[in-house]
């Protein structure tokens, strides 16, 4: 199985970016903090005190299912995929991905895909801890305030947009959160090859990224 894992802070393009890439590829998309915002979810919902998720998560019943090859995240048996995108919850899943018992009842979860799929899996630690052994790692980034921009632009179309000092600020504090957490934080593998999407638009993201995993697999 061929294994692509695609590292970097809130709002580089990772996903849109690494959807992208699969498709050209036909290998699923693996969007593995989908699995940290639905047991942020969790916790919210059933107002789970942090002393006690360790404990709650065997009840959790956290799983990914591909439908058309597009991945639904799931709680027990309720597709939550729409519910875990608010910013409340991007806040809390930050917070949350950083308890070393969450990280270590999702780990299972993501090599078990890898292992039986070509994937391209995003997230934080995916070249440094879930997929160490990965054919091709890229660390996706951008400058905060670039991202920012992105995530504005995006948001600027509902009702609620917040501010865009809002939006900077809070994508400032979660790769702080992100980067300084103890259990596996954001950082750049030392195989990983650094794609810097600032001035960039997204085919031409694309276009690298595919550019490098060619050159890395020798596969068309
Ligand atoms: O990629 P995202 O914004 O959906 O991720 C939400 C949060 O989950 C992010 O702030 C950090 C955490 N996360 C993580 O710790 N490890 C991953 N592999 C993916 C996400």
């Amino acid at each position: 199985m061929i294994n692509i894992a695609i590292d970097g802070p809130a709002g580089a393009g990772k996903s849109t970016i690494a959807k992208m890439v699969s498709a050209k590829l036909g290998y699923i998309y693996v969007d593995t903090g989908a699995l940290y915002r639905a047991i942020a979810l969790y916790i919210k919902e059933n107002a789970i005190a942090d002393e006690d998720i360790e404990k709650s998560l065997a009840d959790a019943d956290v799983s990914l299912r591909f439908v058309d090859g597009a991945q639904r995240v799931y709680l027990g048996d309720r597709d939550v995929s729409g519910l875990i995108r608010t910013n409340e919850i991007s806040m809390e899943a930050s917070r949350t991905s950083s308890i070393p018992a969450v990280r270590a009842y999702l780990f299972e979860t993501q090599q078990k895909i890898a292992r039986e799929n070509n994937i391209i899996m995003d997230g934080r630690d995916i070249g440094t801890v879930i997929l160490p052994n990965a054919d091709v790692k890229i660390f996706l980034t951008a400058s905060a305030e670039e991202r920012a921009n992105r995530r504005f632009r995006e948001l600027s179309e509902k009702p609620d947009c917040p501010p865009y000092e809002v939006i900077l600020k809070d994508i400032i504090q979660r790769d702080y959160q992100d980067m300084n957490r103890e259990t596996s934080p954001l950082r750049q593998a030392e195989d990983a090859i650094l794609v810097d999407t600032t001035s960039l638009n997204l085919e031409e993201s694309a276009e690298e990224i595919l550019r490098i995993i060619r050159e890395k697999t020798g596969r068309e």
